[in-house]
């Protein structure tokens, strides 16, 4: 027996209004495309996959497509219909399709098996789900009819048929007939076609909103220590001046909070560390205000894409007390973020007595962020 995945790729688009169709876009690393052929793919039930492609994008999907074995590339058509019908077209000897929107990377394992168990059961299977909201018939701006809920769900796919079936069904559709999705197609010209329970999660992305949904955030630490120098009256932490028998030891102005932070923040994009960007040879930063390193680090963080969501940071100093100073440091370190600052928390303790800490020989800070893809 043979099972094959069709996952139709042609369309536009249109109401994402990326400019390029919205498989191809970019998701937490891999494209829309690649995520939802990754799930057919792993699936040890499904022998073979085969893709409906429009001709402007051929090359990018054959591209995505080689990643994976058992994978080939067919031109769709204007409509989804037509894309459909020219992959069950190319199908060979196959015994069952899986027929499943490229614009729904979030399908399950779970949903597929589903899909398999109950196509063999009963040569149909589309993946429903119970409607929450209440669905109505409207004409001319009203409503005419409120069908009961109870018996109302709404449709996604995969939806998987007998292959003779669908395929003789998609041989019959007349040029005047218009459908969303293969179930319409199989109820018109084969049967009424058994449904199974969906997943919410399996969403299809249709407006840019929902690939938002999804943010890709990314979390990053940063740990920086500085230590006491034998000289100086003030230390700065969090832009902040604050009165100490000694300063650190540093090239820049030594703000041990500012530089912990940073390194979070290009951590969590995956960039290099703030001595790669700020060299502690370059004259150019001796003394250097770090809080506006930090702003600079913001800015390459934001040309990846992302924006600073929020930081927490721990530092820890047998001494001074810093508790009376933390209120201005969270809004410097905001400010130099652009963001507010209910987003940072900064706590501070002691060390016990314990290590170089302890002993009152520097300062640790450490920090997370979260960041957060900015589009
Ligand atoms: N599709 C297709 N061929 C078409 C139109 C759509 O293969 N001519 C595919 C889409 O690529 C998508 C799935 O059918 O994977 C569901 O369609 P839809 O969500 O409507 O995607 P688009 O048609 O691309 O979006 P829009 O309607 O907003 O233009
Ligand atoms: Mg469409």
């Amino acid at each position: 027996m043979k099972i094959t995945a069709i996952l139709p790729a042609a369309g536009k688009g249109t109401r994402a209004a990326f400019g390029k169709n919205k498989v191809l876009r970019d998701l937490d690393g891999k494209t829309v495309l690649a995520k939802a052929i990754e799930a057919f793919s792993l699936n040890p039930r499904i022998d073979d996959i085969i893709i409906s492609a429009s001709e402007n994008d051929l090359d990018e999907v054959c591209k995505i497509a080689e990643t994976f074995k058992n994978c080939r590339v067919v031109c769709g058509g204007d409509t989804r219909t037509q894309s459909v019908y020219a992959a069950l077209y190319e199908c060979e000897d196959t015994d069952y399709v899986l027929i499943h929107d490229a614009a729904r990377p979030f399908v399950t394992q779970k949903v597929i098996n589903d899909c398999i168990d109950t196509v063999l059961q009963y040569q149909s299977a589309v993946c429903a789900l119970p409607a929450t909201d209440t669905s109505v018939l409207c004409d001319g701006g009203c409503i005419r009819t409120v069908p009961d809920r109870n018996g109302v769900f709404t449709l996604q796919t995969p939806q998987a048929f007998s292959y003779p079936q669908i395929l003789h069904a998609y041989e019959q559709i007349r040029e005047d007939e218009k459908f969303t999705d293969d179930s319409g197609v199989y109820l018109r010209y084969v049967a009424p076609p058994h449904i199974f329970e969906g997943d919410r999660k399996n969403i299809k992305l249709t407006f840019a909103e929902d690939f938002k949904m999804n943010t890709n955030i990314r979390t990053g630490i940063g740990i920086d220590t500085h230590a006491f120098a034998d000289h100086g009256e003030s230390i700065t932490l969090g832009g902040v001046q604050i009165p100490s028998d000694r300063a650190l030891l540093a090239h820049s102005d030594g703000d041990v909070l500012a530089h912990a932070v940073a390194d979070a923040i290009l951590s969590a994009a995956g960039l290099d560390d703030i001595g790669h960007y700020f060299p502690d040879t370059d004259p150019q930063y001796k003394g250097a205000d770090s809080l506006l390193l930090l702003k600079k680090a913001a800015g390459f963080v934001k040309e990846k894409g992302y924006i600073v969501g929020n930081v927490s940071a721990a530092i820890i100093a047998e001494k001074p007390k810093l508790f009376p100073y933390i209120a201005e440091m969270r809004e410097n370190i905001a400010a130099s973020l652009g963001i507010s600052s209910q987003n940072i928390g900064i706590t501070a303790g002691t060390n016990e007595k314990l290590g170089y800490l302890g002993r009152g020989e520097g300062i640790t800070v450490t920090a997370n962020v979260l960041l957060r893809s900015a589009d």
